[in-house]
Formats: C-alpha cells, sequence, structure tokens
C-alpha cells in the first residue's frame, strides 16, 4: 500500500509510539530519529481526520505493543502476549498490493523481502488492530484476531496443529470399530463429520447399510471429494478373476497389507464394500493399527525399529488389464521404508505389502537377514493385535490405508463373494472435515 492510501481508522494518539529506540540504528538506513518522529507524526495526523467507528475491544483486540529486538511484541486484550518478527510481519502484509483477498494468496514474492526489514513506527488502532510503517514507507494493517490466530505461542500453535490434522489413538486386539450409516452420511452433515473425526482418530470405521451396487464406494467418495484411482481404475471387483494381474482378486489367503504400496503417493483410505459374502468358513477381514504395531516395536525392539524406519523396500507392479476400465499396461515402482517418521519421529505412514513387495533389495548381502528379522518382528507385532470379524452384506470398512492393516482369510475358488474396493485420499478427506467443523461449528473435534 502506498503511504497516499493509507487504512482509514482513527488512530489512539494516546498510546501511539514510534518504535525505534531500541532498533540497531544500522537498520535506519541514515534517517535520523526527528525525520522517522516527523513522518509517522504527519502519517497519524492524515489518520485523525478520517472518522472511524469506535469499535468494542473484544480478546483479540491488541491492547499494547512494544519493540524487542527484531520483533514487535503484543499483547492482547485477553492477557496473552506474543512476539511477532518483524520479517513474518512484512512476509505476510495483508494489503492488497502484497496479498490477494480473493486467493488468500501471497502475490508478493520471497526475492523482494528485505531480510532487513524493520519498522518506524507501529501504532495500536481503536478496533484493535495495529498499523505498522517500515523503513521503506510500505504500510501494513494487522486485524488483532488475524494477529492472534497466528500467535506464537504454544496454544495458538497447538490450534493449528488440530486443523492441520487431529490427534490419533493407537488400538490394539479389543478395539471396536465406530459404525455409520451410509444413507445418513449422505443426508446429515453431523454424521459425516463423525465419520471424518472418527477416520482421523482411529484409522478403521463401518460403514452400514451401503446399497446393493457395485459403485456404492466411489458415489460416497463422491460425496465426500472425488475419487482416487489407480492403474486398476476408479473401483475394483475384489472377486476371483481368471489370469488375475493383483493376488487379491484370487482365492488365496492375504495377508496384512496396504493397498497400492507399489505407489509412492499410497493411496491414503480405503473402503471396501461386501456386496456378497461367501458362506461357510473363508473370506473373514482381518484388520490390525500399524500405528500402535510400529510403537510396540519402537519400544521392544528398537533396532528392528530402526532398521524398518532407515531401510528403503522396492513395491512393484506390472502387468496388463483385466477389466476395460484398468490401464492397458502397467510397470510401477515404489521405494520407501516399511515405516516412514516425520521431523519429530512420529510414525506418518507403514507399507506392507507381501504381495508386491519387491525381489530386488538395495541392500549389502550381508544385511538382508537382519531386515528381513525386523520385518518378521513388525508382522508378528500386527497379527498379535490384529481384529478378525467377517463382513455382511452392505458392511463396508474403511480404513487410513496408510496406517491400518487389512488382510483376508482364503476361501473356496467357486464362490461368490464380492467385495468392491476404491480409495480416497487424506488431503481432500481433511479438506472437507474441516470445511464440516466450520459449517457445523468450531467444537466438533469429539
Ligand atoms: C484387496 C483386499 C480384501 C478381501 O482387494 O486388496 O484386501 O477381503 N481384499 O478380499
Ligand atoms: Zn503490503
Ligand atoms: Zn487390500
Amino acid at each position: 500500500m502506498s503511504s497516499s492510501k493509507r487504512p482509514a481508522q482513527l488512530l489512539k494518539t494516546v498510546s501511539s509510539r514510534v518504535l525505534a529506540s531500541t532498533a540497531p540504528t544500522a537498520r535506519h538506513s541514515g534517517q535520523s530519529w526527528s525525520t522517522m518522529r516527523r513522518l509517522s507524526l504527519a502519517a497519524q495526523t492524515r489518520q485523525q481526520v478520517l472518522t472511524a467507528k469506535q469499535q468494542p475491544v473484544v480478546g483479540t483486540s491488541v491492547l499494547h505493543s512494544q519493540m524487542v529486538n527484531d520483533a514487535i511484541r503484543v499483547e492482547f486484550a485477553d492477557g496473552s502476549t506474543s512476539d511477532l518478527s518483524h520479517l513474518w510481519l512484512r512476509d505476510n502484509c495483508q494489503c492488497e498490493k502484497c496479498y490477494s483477498k480473493s486467493a488468500l494468496g501471497r502475490i508478493s514474492l520471497l526475492k523482494n523481502l528485505d531480510i532487513n526489514t524493520h519498522p518506524v513506527h507501529v501504532q495500536e488502532v481503536e478496533n484493535g488492530s495495529i498499523t505498522v510503517e517500515w523503513n521503506d514507507g510500505h504500510i501494513s494493517e494487522f486485524s488483532g484476531e488475524w494477529l492472534h490466530q497466528r500467535a506464537f505461542n504454544p496454544t495458538s500453535r497447538q490450534k493449528r496443529r488440530n486443523q492441520y490434522a487431529l490427534k490419533k489413538v493407537r488400538w490394539g486386539g479389543d478395539f471396536c470399530p465406530k459404525e455409520f450409516d451410509y444413507c445418513n452420511m449422505l443426508k446429515d452433515d453431523q454424521h459425516l463429520l463423525d465419520w471424518h473425526l472418527a477416520m482421523e482418530r482411529d484409522g478403521f470405521t463401518l460403514i452400514r447399510n451401503s446399497p446393493d451396487k457395485d459403485v456404492a464406494g466411489p458415489e460416497l467418495i463422491e460425496h465426500i471429494a472425488f475419487v482416487k484411482q489407480s492403474h486398476y481404475g476408479p473401483h475394483s471387483p475384489v472377486v476371483v478373476r481368471a489370469d488375475a494381474n493383483n493376488i487379491a482378486w484370487t482365492n488365496s489367503e492375504l495377508g496384512l497389507h496396504n493397498d497400492l504400496a507399489q505407489y509412492e503417493y499410497m493411496a491414503g483410505i480405503i473402503f471396501i464394500h461386501c456386496k456378497h459374502q461367501h458362506v461357510g468358513s473363508g473370506g473373514e477381514s482381518l484388520v490390525s493399527d500399524g500405528l500402535y504395531a510400529a510403537e510396540e516395536l519402537r519400544r521392544h525392539h528398537p533396532e528392528a525399529f530402526k532398521l524398518l524406519t532407515t531401510t528403503d523396500n522396492y513395491y512393484w507392479d506390472k502387468g496388463v488389464a483385466n477389466l476395460p476400465w484398468e490401464q492397458e499396461e502397467f510397470f510401477k515402482i515404489a521405494r520407501m521404508p516399511v515405516i516412514k517418521l516425520d521431523n519429530n519421529k512420529e510414525v506418518i505412514q507403514v507399507a506392507v505389502n507381501n504381495a508386491v513387495r519387491d525381489s530386488y533389495l538395495d541392500l549389502p548381502a550381508h544385511k538382508v537377514k537382519q531386515f528381513y528379522e525386523a520385518m518378521k518382528i513388525y508382522n508378528d507385532i500386527l497379527y498379535e493385535n490384529a481384529i478378525t470379524f467377517k463382513m455382511a452384506e452392505g458392511d463396508m470398512i474403511v480404513l487410513d490405508n496408510i496406517r491400518c492393516l487389512h488382510g483376508r482369510l482364503g476361501y473356496e475358488a467357486h464362490s461368490t463373494r464380492h467385495l468392491e474396493s476404491s480409495y480416497l485420499d487424506w488431503d481432500e478427506a481433511r479438506c472437507r472435515r474441516r470445511r464440516l467443523q466450520e459449517k457445523l461449528g468450531a467444537n466438533n473435534n469429539k
């Protein structure tokens, strides 16, 4: 914003202050204290001729500000405080030259951000905002509410973390997934939000009464966001197929696995819908929490944990289409550890799939046995803490596919068993959860 287009607010003359006395002199690029003060007072006078409504003080209003090193320390009306770095403030100027209100994105470029930027004048405004006049003459205004939300204190930082992703709660073999109703998820936003909250927390839910059609999963996913496709198309009939291009389309037992480990961007959430179940024994489902098992591994087998978090595995898939909507030819190779950690050493993804685990191992020969031992220990813990059940027709299990693993017992080849699987990504699911939380009220963090 140019200096001729200053925000039209009535400034608090009594509490205005020039924030230069504690700043290093070198920053003032030769301007004398009195020049800056004259500039600031001139700006202030221009403001005072403009009338603005007196706003009531709310908890997020800025009451006081003072200069501390390379930051402005603000005190909000609720008593909380935050140091706001000069650089951060300048980078996040909300004026129409620096920031697009329609795109909610920064127009200003990092290459143009002066690393030594500093204010020459800061003023609290009656409506709880602050205005900042910078050393290059630019003027920014920040509302108290905007600053309060972004305050550099543990409470505000934690709020943003919660908005980003909800806390995961680990579970073992006595777990019962929360149940939801297919039609209610389509009709009732609160029911849908409750499902989102359970999915982020537990990584496993059970949806009952799904309609008897192949695309019940994709239709529900479309209501939430959109389907994540793979080379198997938008949904896969899990039936026994001749010349199956995936072990899942046989009647064999499937070990506990994550789907699509052959993708570097593994599908975030899997929907497995039971259209027809196998009659008689066989076809039972197993589900285990890979996060729970990983923490058990970390605690009781630290060496194995270290190996599985630091050794890359290959997962691969090569084949040709079985069905018209599958990709004609595919050849995937993904490379990642069995357990992936984030910068805080928290588990963020597990990748276990014995069918698509590659026979190529990028390891020196003498490390192979240790690696197998570690994979087997993790696999054993997964099985020790798995739950087993048999899906009924209309049931749909939904799993956090980068956290929870599923498997099935083998069944007779000539069976009418028919499951359908489809996928949704976490970015889209969390996006919908945030919008639903906004719509239904922020306290929906059950
Ligand atoms: C799959 C799968 C489970 C089942 O298709 O990837 O795990 O019960 N199916 O058949
Ligand atoms: Zn600006
Ligand atoms: Zn599967």
